[in-house]
């Protein structure tokens, strides 16, 4: 009798302990899947590097964050390589100073201001912090470039890498 009365009491501990744990497993698969994942690369946060790395008069290109670095009145900023006309890639031309499109030929400044073309604005930006001493960019927030005619920087520009006539 004592044993039948041990044994049934084991086996209702064991099935307790059973959905227990399945019930756990549950609220802990649960709670995993509902936390906010963080993007980490393009469309989310990009570090990328200290600010000494930013030249004072020049860009520095970050491809995990399809960016720019540039310096514009003391600050970092960060512009996107993607042109606001229809949205080719925008390289740097080091002989010009400027970023010329390939596509249909706008010119933007070193701090992403446009010069001449048919784009409709300046380059557009990402926000930029420093965090413990490195720049992140953050490319889920664009930030529209500057309106035409917003030139604020003085450096004339050198000879052209794309050919003219666009
Ligand atoms: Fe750059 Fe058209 S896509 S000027």
């Amino acid at each position: 009798m004592t044993s039948t009365i041990d044994r049934r009491n084991f086996l209702s501990k064991l099935w307790k302990f059973g959905f227990a744990a399945i019930a756990g497993a549950a609220v802990w698969t649960s709670w995993d899947f509902l936390q906010p994942t963080i993007p980490i690369g393009f469309g989310g946060k990009v570090k990328a590097g200290p600010p000494d790395l930013v030249p004072e008069e020049g860009v520095l290109l970050v491809p995990a964050a399809r960016t720019y670095l540039t310096r514009h009145e003391g600050e970092v900023v960060a512009l996107w390589s993607r042109c606001p006309h229809l949205g080719c890639r925008l390289p740097w031309c080091e002989s010009a100073g400027e970023f010329e499109c390939p596509c249909h030929g706008t010119t933007f400044n070193r701090v992403g201001e446009h010069r001449a073309g048919p784009a409709p604005r300046g380059m557009d930006r990402f926000a930029v912090t420093i965090e413990d001493d490195n720049i992140v960019i953050d490319t889920a927030v664009i930030i529209s470039g500057p309106r035409l005619g917003s030139e604020s920087i003085d450096e004339p520009s050198g000879k052209p890498c794309v050919a003219e006539g666009h």
